[in-house]
């Protein structure tokens, strides 16, 4: 039995647990999760899902199978965060609209020297993107490929600044590691990837993500529901993990893991 890991006990625990009581600021959790590197870019995932798996509930959003616990970590994310990336169909499903940070997490944004404003950075081949984040005075960055069908009606109308061509070797397609490169071009080196499932299976594949945030929902919904991570191939080899940090609300576990990058 010596080849086999010890198994830590978590939960329940016999000694006393820390309990970060929920407050307007959120110092705390906010200091638990601003431990990143203070060089280069890094990569943050933050997903959702159920206990059997399902990244989204029956209604095929994410918002069924989340809840309060989870939505105190998310607005931390995004607080510690320049930009949040997104795949097109995650900003069409959840209907993303432009990126606020709450007030009250604006002192510490600033003291960590993110810049005021979140931005949102979206990838999209098709460039379907609503009227209702295209018309605003916050456009996101849009990053496509030089054969969008749309490509010329998105610079007219978002300016040719917020719209970046990201080709890779697959015709038609995205490359992830150009857009990361993008993003920090532009000074956005806290990326808080917010999935979807096909997008966030992309950059763990091109070996671009150092930790996945990921909370279990109590729940068991079956259906047809795809996981966390989409892809038509294996990851190879699998991306090993190493737990950082569970927190506990109410039967909602929230990991945060490290990813181990290949190229490390
Ligand atoms: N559980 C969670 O935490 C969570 C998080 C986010 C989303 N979701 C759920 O996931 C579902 C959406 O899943 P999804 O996998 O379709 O989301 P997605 O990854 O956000 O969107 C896929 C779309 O993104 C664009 N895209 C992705 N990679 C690309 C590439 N390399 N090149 C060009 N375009 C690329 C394409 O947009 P175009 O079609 O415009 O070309 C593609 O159709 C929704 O039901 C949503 O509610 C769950």
């Amino acid at each position: 039995m010596s080849d086999l890991p010890a198994l830590d006990v978590l939960i329940p625990v016999d000694s006393p647990v820390r309990r970060l009581a929920p407050r307007s600021d959120e110092a705390e959790l906010l200091a638990l999760f601003a431990d990143v590197p203070t060089s280069g870019v890094h990569v943050r995932a933050n997903m959702v899902g159920t206990v059997d798996g399902a990244a989204t509930g029956a209604n095929r959003v994410s918002g069924s199978i989340n809840g309060p616990a989870d939505l105190r970590v998310f607005r931390v994310l995004r607080a510690l965060a320049d930009v949040v990336l997104v795949g097109a169909g995650t900003v069409r499903a959840e209907r993303y609209t432009p990126l606020e940070v709450p007030a009250e997490l604006r002192a510490a944004r600033e003291a960590l020297g993110r810049p005021d404003a979140l931005e949102l950075a979206v990838v999209t081949a098709s460039g379907e993107l609503p009227d209702s984040l295209l018309d605003t005075d916050r456009p996101p960055l849009v990053l496509t490929t030089g054969s969008a069908p749309s490509l010329d009606t998105l610079r007219a109308r978002l300016g040719d600044d917020r719209v970046v061509v990201a080709d890779g070797s697959a015709p038609g397609a995205v490359d992830p590691r150009a857009v990361v490169t993008a993003l920090a071009g532009r000074g956005f080196v806290h990326v808080l990837a917010e999935g979807g499932p096909t997008l966030l299976a992309q950059l763990v594949d091109a070996d671009l993500v150092d930790e996945l945030c990921l909370t279990w929902s109590p729940q068991l919904v079956g259906g047809p529901a795809g996981r966390v991570t989409h892809l038509p191939t294996w990851f190879a080899p699998p991306r090993a993990l190493t737990l950082a940090q569970l927190l506990h609300a109410d039967g909602v576990l929230l990991g945060r893991w490290q990813v181990a990058r290949l190229g490390a």
